[in-house]
């Protein structure tokens, strides 16, 4: 059904203006003023913004990991997500050494098929080099559109890559076209401090922040963007909590290496005394990198602001409070590492930062969507709102005020990591590719409605457009 959206203020990651949006076969085909279609339904979005459907870069959705499972799948993560007004999402997808990649990406599509209610493409984890699977690679992209690979340079003896494989990923991604995203921090130095801590008798989740110092992220950090940089390929870090890694991604930056970072809600909301609270608390707040000093906040922000970390990503990995987190109640290193983000995402954003001034309203939207459609070789398909796109949109009002809960949100999660956190704006309507999958605030989606989406290979041209200019 055609629908026009009036009276609302759109806003992309360049412009802000008053306009109507027609939406035909999922399409936007017009934005103007006065518009109108026969049989079209009226979407009134009177008093609040339009923005483009947020894509959340980072999510791990039905994922094993440490001893368990995430509790949030394919169905009450996207359903969580729309919430909360992202429109699509890219979920890691886990290799297993020695198996062909072609069974894990089926494992993830499995997944995700018959539950996603918002669209969805997978990043590959690469574990190994070797020839088997430099003869798969090419086949990932073409066949399945997969075009970024994750390396993990911590979680020694689970999935830790060492120094050769991320070289050579990144050698093989620059001929391949595609990006190379990797979890930075020194997954050996890491191993020696925990089993020291431990050794010693220090269990407590504190101690996770502890042994996982900033200084060990800045150097795996510029570590990953050397190697970048000698292979002439290209690096997005994720999840980047601190001041270190920052700076080696900025230093990086300034000598064109095409190297990007993503930072998430966490680490610019909440920091490392969270995981002090009594009663085991603490470990609802195990993130790896862990939750940093509270002055690794500003700096966060204003790399935000001035363009050094590009994205806001959830890193949605989320555990039950009963029955995973406490896997860890004797031994901080057993409590499963991750939290639930992927609802709160762009609320946190809005509130923490567009309305306390710290990032404008346009970037705000370059943060949670376009950038990241433009690096995942999404764009112009995703991300912004313009003749030809999807019709992914959030109907969000700025002015309402609410307090984060686990007893409000829609994650299948029993504790909200922010919870009594006080927001103003939340996302009213959403659509994808035309269609509601949240209603005035109620649920209409199906699940198995969202489609798995194919992306183009990463192109550096794309990341420079007109009125904006990298220091790469
Ligand atoms: O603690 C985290 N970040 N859990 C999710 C897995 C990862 O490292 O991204
Ligand atoms: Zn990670
Ligand atoms: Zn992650």
């Amino acid at each position: 059904m055609k629908k026009i959206v009036k009276n609302g203020t759109i806003v992309t990651a360049a412009d802000t203006f008053q306009g109507e949006i027609l939406i035909e076969g999922g399409k936007i085909t017009q934005v103007g003023t006065n518009l109108n279609a026969i049989g079209a339904e009226i979407i009134d979005a009177k008093g609040c913004l339009v923005f483009p459907g947020g894509i959340d870069p980072h999510t791990h959705l039905d994922m094993p990991f440490g001893g368990t499972v995430t509790k949030d799948d394919f169905e009450t993560g996207t359903v969580a997500a729309a919430f909360g007004g992202t429109t699509t999402i890219i979920d890691f997808c886990l290799t297993n050494k020695g198996e062909p990649l072609k069974n894990a990406i089926q494992t993830w599509h499995e997944k995700s098929r018959d539950k996603a209610v918002i669209d969805y493409g997978f990043h590959l984890m690469i574990s190994e080099i070797n020839q088997d699977v430099l003869n798969e690679l090419p086949q990932v992209i073409a066949e399945e559109g997969i075009t970024s690979f994750k390396v993990f340079m911590a979680y020694k003896h689970v999935f830790q890559a060492d120094d050769e494989t991320l070289f050579r990923t990144l050698v093989t991604a620059k001929d391949l076209g595609a990006l190379v995203m990797v979890h930075a921090e020194n997954g050996d130095v890491i191993d020696y401090l925990t089993k020291k801590a431990l050794a010693e008798g220090n269990t407590a989740p504190i101690y996770h922040a502890l042994t996982r110092p900033a200084e060990l992220e800045g150097e795996a950090t510029g570590r990953a963007a050397r190697f970048a940089g000698l292979a002439g390929s290209q690096l997005y870090v994720v999840h980047v909590s601190c001041a270190e890694a920052v700076k080696q991604i900025a230093e990086a930056r300034s000598k064109g290496f095409d190297v990007w970072g993503e930072t998430c809600p966490q680490y610019l909301v909440l920091d490392q005394s969270y995981l002090e609270k009594p009663n085991f608390e603490g470990a609802k707040y195990v993130w790896s990198p862990p939750l940093r000093e509270k002055w690794n906040q500003d700096v966060l922000w204003n790399a935000l602001k001035s363009g050094q970390l590009q994205t806001l990503g959830s890193d949605q990995c989320s555990f039950d409070f009963n029955g995973q987190k406490d896997l860890g109640r004797d031994d901080f290193t057993k409590i499963p590492n991750g939290g639930p983000i992927i609802e709160d995402r762009l609320s946190i954003l809005f509130s923490e930062g567009v309305k306390k001034g710290r990032i404008s309203l346009n970037q705000f939207v370059d943060l949670t969507s376009t950038r990241a459609a433009k690096l995942f070789g999404l764009f112009p398909k995703k991300g912004t709102i313009a003749v030809g796109t999807d019709a992914d949109l959030v109907i969000f009002d700025p002015n309402v005020e609410r307090v984060l809960s686990a007893e409000t949100h829609h994650m299948a999660v029993d504790y909200n990591a922010f919870e009594g956190l006080k927001v103003t704006g939340e996302p009213v309507s959403v659509l994808v590719r035309g269609e509601y999958v949240v209603r005035d605030k109620q649920f209409v989606g199906k699940p198995g409605s969202g489609q798995y989406l194919k992306r183009a290979k990463y192109s550096r041209n794309t990341q420079i457009s007109q009125n904006e200019t990298l220091s790469i």
